[in-house]
């Protein structure tokens, strides 16, 4: 993985709404429209109540977004990340995103994402407040901050995570990449932009969409990105 992916402004595609049956044509649709962050959801049915999928599911779409110089990222909504991160950094996820809410031990649980090769990422969910992450500045690549409840797609943007974008931007400083995940499609992409996101995580806009590729390069235009 090329490091100008975790930097600069990217819309990364949630395969979470894509058709499981089709995902590797679902996934060509949206890299052969300019993509080359897909985002992967990883629920364990505790930290949230659904269970999607696993490391399988990585391994089986390396190969081709590699091929286009892409990158895999991996949102795990899971209870005690740091026991599944070598499972996932082995089946070749670039960046590995673990939540603060799901471990005591955030500290163990980024350093082991790191150890095993990967870029480290930090969530936190819509309650949890902007501070949780202060400890973390520094050593980490990437902030999320969801703007919605974690565990579904398809649910409207929380709008009061405008505001908490550009209280989390102040905390990190200009350096790391600061993701939002939830309700993002192109009314939302760019008041987010404005307040300090610079990735962009869509899955029911840009695959429940007739034309994921189109959908997809809407949302670039409404973030101004490349
Ligand atoms: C939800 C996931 C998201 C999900 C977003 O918990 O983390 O990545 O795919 O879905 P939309 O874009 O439909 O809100
Ligand atoms: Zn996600």
């Amino acid at each position: 993985m090329g490091a100008e992916l975790l930097q600069g402004i990217h819309v990364a595609p949630s395969i979470l709404s894509a058709d499981y049956a089709r995902l590797g044509e679902q996934v060509r649709e949206v890299t052969d429209a300019g993509a080359r962050v897909i985002h992967v959801d990883v629920m364990d049915g505790h930290f949230v109540p659904p269970l999607t999928i696993g490391p399988p599911a990585v391994s089986a779409l390396r190969e081709q977004v590699s091929a286009v110089g892409g990158m895999l990222e991996v949102h795990l909504m899971v209870e005690r990340p740091e026991r599944h991160v070598a499972d996932f950094a082995r089946a070749g996820a670039d960046l590995i995103i673990v939540h603060a809410e799901a471990t005591p031990n955030v500290h163990y649980a980024l350093h082991s994402v790191r150890e095993s090769g990967a870029a480290a990422g930090l969530a936190i969910c819509p309650a949890t407040p902007v501070s949780a992450v202060s400890e973390s500045v520094g050593d980490t690549a990437l902030f999320l901050c969801m703007t919605v409840d974690p565990g579904w797609g398809g649910q409207p943007f929380i709008a009061s995570s405008l505001d908490k974008i550009a209280r989390l931007r102040d905390t990190i400083g200009a350096g790391p990449a600061l993701e939002v995940d939830g309700g993002i499609e192109t009314e939302t992409a760019g008041p987010c932009a404005a307040a300090g996101a610079t990735r962009f995580v869509a899955g029911s806009a840009i695959f429940a969409a007739p034309e994921p590729a189109e959908a997809y390069r809407a949302i670039v235009e409404a973030v101004g990105a490349a």
